[in-house]
């Protein structure tokens, strides 16, 4: 497939690429800090921009079957990136509506499970991170709204463990004790989506 890959500099999005060229697909990297992704040189398109100029992303997602996306806020969260997520959504709305791309698959948070009790990540999220929940809030609301094939994928803690393909996904809900998932396995979890046209419309819970 052809892979337009979103925060591609990140912990998921690194996994992203690795993978993705790993299984052969054809990956184009839009980042704003080419020089992070010197180590695969040769191995996949890498262009620089910024995402959150719909005019500019449409411009990179042209002629792509699907946008994988690992963006989001750096941590600790500054004051500027408190709508981050929400202005993404909104500015890779407008693009690809302006291409013929429509399959966009995401990274959220599992604390807008409302209906997780163990762990309870919504409390967890309201409690400690309320401006990441509105933000991620507003980002899933516009994708929903919006006509585009989008997955969203809600993971809980990450970590840097390795791939293992030992991970449980349910669609509109956490897995019971999904406390973690690694970065690369959220990211097979959002390559093997694409892959299988699956889950369209659709909000997955992935954790170890
Ligand atoms: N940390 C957790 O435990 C946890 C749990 C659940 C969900 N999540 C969510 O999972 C996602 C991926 O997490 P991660 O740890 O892989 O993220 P990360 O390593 O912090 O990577 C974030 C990516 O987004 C990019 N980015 C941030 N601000 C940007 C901006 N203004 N313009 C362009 N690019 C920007 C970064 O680019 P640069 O390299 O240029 O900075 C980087 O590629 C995040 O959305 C996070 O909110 C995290």
């Amino acid at each position: 497939m052809k892979l337009l890959v979103l925060g591609a500099t990140g912990g998921v999005g690194l996994e992203v690429i690795r993978q993705a060229t790993n299984r052969a697909h054809s990956v184009t990297a839009f980042v704003r800090s080419p020089e992070r992704l010197k180590p695969f040189n040769g191995r996949l398109t890498i262009q620089q921009g910024n995402l959150l100029d719909s005019a500019e992303l449409a411009h990179a997602i042209k002629g792509h079957d699907a946008v994988l996306s690992g963006f989001g806020p750096r941590l600790p969260l500054a004051k500027s990136d408190a709508n981050l997520l929400r202005n993404f959504a909104a500015a890779l709305t407008v693009a690809a509506q302006q291409t013929s791309v429509k399959r966009v698959i995401v990274v959220s948070t599992a604390f807008l499970f409302k209906d997780s009790v163990l762990p309870p990540a919504h409390l967890i999220g309201r409690l400690f991170f309320p401006s990441v929940v509105a933000d991620a809030s507003a980002m899933e609301r516009i994708f929903m709204h919006s006509d585009l094939d989008w997955t969203i994928v809600r993971p809980p803690q990450l970590t840097d463990d390795p791939c293992t393909g030992q991970y449980r996904v349910r669609e509109g809900h956490l897995p019971r004790f999904g406390f973690k998932i690694s970065r690369a396995n959220v990211a097979d979890c959002i390559i093997k989506t694409a892959e299988k046209r699956a889950a369209v419309q659709t909000i997955l819970g992935a954790s170890n």
